[in-house]
């Protein structure tokens, strides 16, 4: 089954898993380095990971226009399904087979959730997705460094796709360093940087530490490129 990673800019992506698109946090309109508009964008499941503006961003509008189900923790699914759109809710910890694309479960962040009017969007989230050919490909959404990513890593990741330079407001390089340490992914793919000026960073540089120091191998993407999973 192929599987292709897309990176859209700052922590937009999205997954083709077989012929099933999936879109993750979309944020295209107002994003200054996304290579599609909302317009463009297509989907058959949003998945969101928590209730910032910059994750939250199209969803709506996106799953509107292409009857896509979105995939969120049960505060921020409830606002979507208030909103009309069809939502499915998970929460932390908990799984569930979705079946043209695999288990989805809901891991960890530490990390704010508040919806851009104010709502109360829960606790923020992760995903680890396990495609149905058994790819693990965790996407750790906005977080800072936690202990139990060992845990996460225990699972044997494929591809890790973790904020890890951006900084000021989620990892760091240092500790998306030790991050990989604790996940042990193939693969990493950076992103949350390189937006705006506060979050600017060489991933190059991270790259070169992060492959010195772990077997992990970092792949820099520019914002519209893909990686496939099926080497
Ligand atoms: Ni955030
Ligand atoms: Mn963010």
């Amino acid at each position: 089954m192929k599987t292709t990673f897309t990176w859209y800019g700052h922590a937009t992506l999205g997954l083709t898993v077989g012929e099933h698109k999936l879109l993750v946090d979309p944020f295209f309109t107002g994003n200054p380095v996304a290579p599609i508009t909302a317009d463009e964008a297509l989907a058959d499941f949003i998945l969101v990971t928590h209730g910032h503006g910059d994750h939250v961003g199209d969803a709506q509008a996106i799953a509107k226009r292409n009857n896509a189900l979105i995939i969120s923790n049960f505060e921020i699914a409830g606002w979507f399904a208030e909103q009309g759109l069809d939502s499915h809710a998970q929460h932390l910890g908990g799984g569930f087979h979705h079946p043209p694309f695999g288990y989805l479960k809901l891991t960890l962040a530490l990390h704010g959730s508040a919806l851009p009017d104010g709502g109360y969007g829960g606790n923020p989230a992760g995903f680890l997705l396990t495609t149905p050919d058994g790819k693990k490909i965790y996407m750790a959404g906005d977080t800072g460094l936690f202990g139990d990513m060992q845990l996460i890593g225990d699972e044997g990741i494929d591809l890790a796709v973790i904020p890890p330079i951006g900084d000021n407001y989620t990892m760091g390089p240092d500790d998306a360093l030790r991050a990989v340490k604790l996940l042990r992914p193939k693969q990493v793919v950076p992103i949350h940087y390189n937006t705006w000026p506060l979050i600017e960073q060489d991933p190059h540089a991270w790259k070169t530490r992060v492959e010195a120091e772990t077997s992990s191998k970092v792949v820099v993407l520019k914002p519209g490129e893909s990686l496939d999973l099926d080497s």
